[in-house]
Parts: C-alpha cells; sequence; structure tokens
C-alpha cells in the first residue's frame, strides 16, 4: 500500500506563510500520499494554493454535530466544504487539552465519516502506562471506544511522550504496537481491519523517518513540528519505501 506522510501543523502558521509552502510541498514524491492538517484558518487558501497538485488537505478535529449553537467549534460538513479531505481526530493534545473522551472521538468518528471525511484517529499511551506495561492495554481500549462499527479511515499510533520530545520508541516497540494494533483493527474491523493504514507519530524527523518507516505495519507517519518546514516533510516523504 501506498504511504500516507501527514503533516498536521498544530496551532502554528498564517495565511501569509501558506502560497510558499504549497508551491515546495507540490514537488512531493509521487510514490506517497501527502497530506497537509494546518488550523482551521488557513484551509481554504491552502485549497486555493494546492489546487491542482496531488496533495491533499485535513482539518485537525471537527465537532459531532452537523451545525448548532456551539460557540467555537467547527462541523465536519463545514471542513469538508473547505476541499479538506481528512480530519485527525483524538488527538492527544485534544484528549489532553479539552478532555476529549473515546465517547467523544466515536461521535466526531461518525460526524467526519457521514460528511465523507477520512478520520485519521490518534491513539497513544502515556509515559506512565508505558513504564507500567500497559501501553498495549491502554491502546486497544482506545481503539475498541473510538472507532465506530462502519469505520473507514487511519489510525495514527502516536505515544504521547514520543511527541515534541525528540524521542521515539524502539523499532522493537513500534512493530509490537503495530502488530497489536493491527490485530485489534481486524478483530474489531474484519476484513477492513486488514488494510487500514497505521501511522506512526512522535517525533518523526528527516535523520529517523528511513528506519521508522521501514518497520512491518508501518503504513506512513503523521509529523508535529517538521511538517513546519516543507523540506523536512519532503525528506520525511521521500524517505518513505515504495509499494
Ligand atoms: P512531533 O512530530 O512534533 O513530535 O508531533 C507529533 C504529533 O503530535 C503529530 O500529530
Amino acid at each position: 500500500m501506498r504511504q500516507i506522510i501527514a503533516g498536521n501543523w498544530k496551532m502554528f502558521g498564517q495565511l501569509s506563510g501558506v502560497t510558499a509552502y504549497a508551491e515546495a510541498i507540490r514537488t512531493a514524491p509521487p510514490h506517497v500520499d501527502v497530506i497537509i492538517c494546518p488550523p482551521f484558518t488557513l484551509l481554504d487558501r491552502f485549497a486555493t494554493a494546492l489546487h491542482g497538485s496531488p496533495v491533499a488537505l485535513g482539518a485537525q478535529d471537527c465537532h459531532a454535530t452537523t451545525q448548532g449553537a456551539h460557540t467555537g467549534d467547527i462541523s465536519a460538513p463545514q471542513i469538508a466544504e473547505t476541499g479538506a479531505k481528512y480530519v485527525i481526530l483524538g488527538h492527544s493534545e485534544r484528549r489532553a487539552d479539552h478532555g476529549e473522551t473515546n465517547a467523544d472521538v466515536h461521535a466526531k468518528t461518525l460526524a467526519a465519516l457521514a460528511a465523507g471525511l477520512i478520520p485519521i484517529v490518534c491513539v497513544g499511551e502515556t509515559e506512565a502506562q508505558r513504564d507500567a506495561g500497559e501501553a498495549e492495554h491502554v491502546v486497544r481500549t482506545q481503539l475498541t471506544h473510538s472507532l465506530p462499527e462502519n469505520f473507514a479511515g487511519v489510525v495514527a499510533y502516536e505515544p504521547v511522550w514520543a511527541i515534541g520530545t525528540g524521542r521515539t520508541p524502539t523499532e522493537s516497540d513500534v512493530t509490537a504496537m503495530h502488530a497489536a494494533i493491527r490485530a485489534a483493527l481486524v478483530a474489531q474491523l474484519g476484513s477492513a481491519g486488514k488494510t487500514t493504514a497505521i501511522l506512526y507519530g512522535g517525533s518523526v524527523k528527516p535523520n529517523n523517518a528511513a528506519s521508522l518507516l521501514s518497520l512491518p505495519e508501518v503504513g506512513g507517519a503523521l509529523v508535529g513540528g517538521a511538517s513546519l518546514k516543507p523540506e523536512d516533510l519532503l525528506a520525511i516523504a521521500a524517505a518513505a519505501p515504495q509499494d
């Protein structure tokens, strides 16, 4: 399967930087699917700047309902209207900053699917949970309660302690977790779970991308900090193995 390299800009970036970034990222290698997930305010400008390019757009969250009195929230149909095709859901920063539960993520995932968006659902353990030997159990529980039966999307494994820290799990820890996620997806979703892409996220950089992306069941990367520089995201994309 083609690998997916998704850039999560988090709360960085301004309108003034969009055109130059989009021009640079248009040169992404054709053997991977590249997705840029900027803040909501940049989606429309990005959609224009990326018009005609294979680079796709995604948002970083959506509300669980289509419209209503929810000050400050954005719905999945509103995201789809910008031209975005993906939405990141259940990122650990949303779970921590906004108290999002697996039930919230489940409801948002249903809303995204109903709006025709492809959800990128994030799971991952904290350092304390890993130290306690609970990492796989935590991630399996997140999957069980976050993914609806009709899930058709992408899963991103992001160990919380690896995000923005420059630390990554060992290759054998990534391999073991991705195998556990694959088994859980097949048990939960049947044959659809066999092909669900499982991204790795957490301190992916140009210098570690080739080894992380070559591990079994790693279907790509969800990249935070390094995605802000187009040359770094391009280098990570170039490091992804061919089909
Ligand atoms: P970093 O790549 O900055 O560690 O962030 C990972 C992440 O949270 C992507 O969603």
